[in-house]
């Protein structure tokens, strides 16, 4: 159900004796853009957007945000509709294909995915070679890009049938890799994926079983799992996301762009927020000690981790569902009265009151209450966004299967505003001051 760009007339740019019409275009909901690609030719000047922050990168169906009103909506449908009535595969059927599966569409969907779950066995040599006090997402960078060494069959990006399997074998295999990661970080053997196991309970048993008993998933883990994973699947043209479409523009293999999305996830202004953010409450550690805390904030010494969005300027609809998730676990698992969730909630509240806070309008975001969450399961803070790669990974392959799909496509290259030396000649060694 796309929609094609429908013209909304033209806008008037006036440089120097230069005036020029640029077309507008409406999409099905959200702001107009105004089609600046001939503006150059007509002016000899740029746009100047550092950051993007007025900036459309590129037409896509597959998720709308609007965040003044804080809406997150995958094809059309509400997140939180998704996160308490869908699966995490079901939402990757629905951001791959356009639309929910049928229940015959969605086994043969589960089918496929469950198929693609183990790894060459050469695969794990990979693993050996780092520290074993390497960070997670150092061995995620590592080793993802690495799957282009392994599929040769599925790296002609021109055919979509390869593009397509190549999307299957990254959703199905970043949680055997994860779990990998993970194990090796703390010395235990990897454990295999079962396929009788849906997605979800597969990561927690590669993650949590140990050769030693049998492990039974727990059910309410493998749900706040889950759901957390449909949280994290896509959130429009974020910096990873932007990043994947960029590397994938030049015709690299998907495999390599999803290495390079995970790279810039990886960043604490990005998804490694989740690690900030509970590092933060517990340097924080005790309610009362968040006054001094929010001073701090105030004084621009450092950030609130969790807080904040480029885009919402609104509750994030995520962090809503993260926070009622968050009372679930640490009901079935944690302790309902986690002193690091009361400090959260209360440092929450405080923020929510604050003029400082609301005139940014600085608001929770997803990764405020995830790492409370994550943690309580059992996680460690190093593994936080390692679990935002391997749910992201589904929207980076989904928003590089839509740019591939498109015949217009080409390779992005910004230009720059140059403020450096201008043209001066070469001054050899002996004649240098
Ligand atoms: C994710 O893009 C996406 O969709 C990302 C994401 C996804 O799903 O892909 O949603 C996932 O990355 C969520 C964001 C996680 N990051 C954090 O929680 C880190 C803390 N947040 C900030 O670093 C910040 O809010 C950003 C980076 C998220 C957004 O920054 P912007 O849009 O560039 O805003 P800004 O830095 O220009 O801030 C505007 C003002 C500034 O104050 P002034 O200079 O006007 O006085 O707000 C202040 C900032 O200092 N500010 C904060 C703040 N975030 C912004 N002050 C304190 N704490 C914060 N968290």
């Amino acid at each position: 159900m796309t929609e094609a760009p429908k013209s909304a007339g033209t806008a008037t740019l006036t440089y120097g004796d230069t005036s020029v019409e640029l077309p507008v275009m409406a999409g099905s909901t959200g702001p107009n853009v105004i089609d600046i690609r001939k503006m150059y030719a007509a002016t000899d000047a740029f746009t100047f957007d550092p950051g993007f922050t007025s900036t459309a990168a590129c037409e896509s169906a597959l998720t709308y945000i609007d965040g003044d009103v804080g809406t997150l909506l995958h094809r059309g449908y509400p997140i939180d509709q998704l996160a308490s009535k869908s699966s995490f595969l079901e939402v990757c059927h629905l951001l791959l294909h356009g639309e929910l599966p049928t229940a015959s569409e969605f086994a043969a969907f589960e089918n496929i995915v469950t198929r693609h779950t183990m790894l060459h066995s050469q695969f794990d040599r990979f693993f050996e070679g780092f520290r074993r006090d390497a960070h997670p997402m150092a061995i995620m960078v590592g080793t993802v890009g690495a799957l282009s060494a392994f599929y040769h069959d599925s790296l002609d990006i021109h055919d979509a049938r390869q593009r397509e399997i190549s999307a299957i074998r990254l959703i199905a295999k970043m949680p055997t890799i994860a779990a990998r990661a993970y194990k090796y970080h703390i010395g235990q053997p990897f454990v295999t994926p079962r396929n009788e196991l849906s997605y979800s309970e597969n990561f927690l048993r590669m993650c949590f079983a140990v050769p030693a008993e049998d492990y039974e998933v727990n059910p309410v883990l493998a749900k706040a799992m889950d759901r957390i994973f449909i949280l994290h699947a896509d959130h429009e043209q974020n910096a990873s996301t932007s990043t994947v479409r960029l590397a994938g523009s030049s015709g690299a293999n998907p495999f390599a762009c999803i290495a390079a999305g995970i790279a810039c996830l990886w960043g604490p202004s990005h998804g490694g927020a989740n690690e900030e953010a509970l590092n933060m409450l517990k340097e924080i550690g005790t309610p009362d000690k968040i006054p001094e805390f929010i001073e701090g904030v105030k004084a621009k010494k450092y950030k609130l981790m969790g807080f904040g969005h480029r885009v919402y300027k609104n509750y994030d609809p995520r962090a809503k569902v993260m926070k009622e998730s968050a009372d679930e676990v640490l009901a079935a698992v944690g302790d309902p009265n986690d002193p690091l969730f009361q400090v959260a909630k209360e440092l929450e509240r405080i923020a929510l009151n604050d003029e400082y806070f609301i005139e940014r309008k600085l608001f929770p975001n997803v990764d405020f209450y995830s790492g409370i969450t994550l943690s309580a399961m059992g996680f460690p803070t190093s593994m936080f966004t390692v679990l935002f790669s391997l749910a992201r990974t589904v929207g980076w392959i989904a928003q590089w299967q839509e740019m591939m799909a498109d015949p217009s496509q080409k390779i992005g290259r910004p230009r720059q505003l140059y403020t450096g030396p201008t043209e001066r000649d070469y001054v050899p060694i002996q004649q240098r001051g």
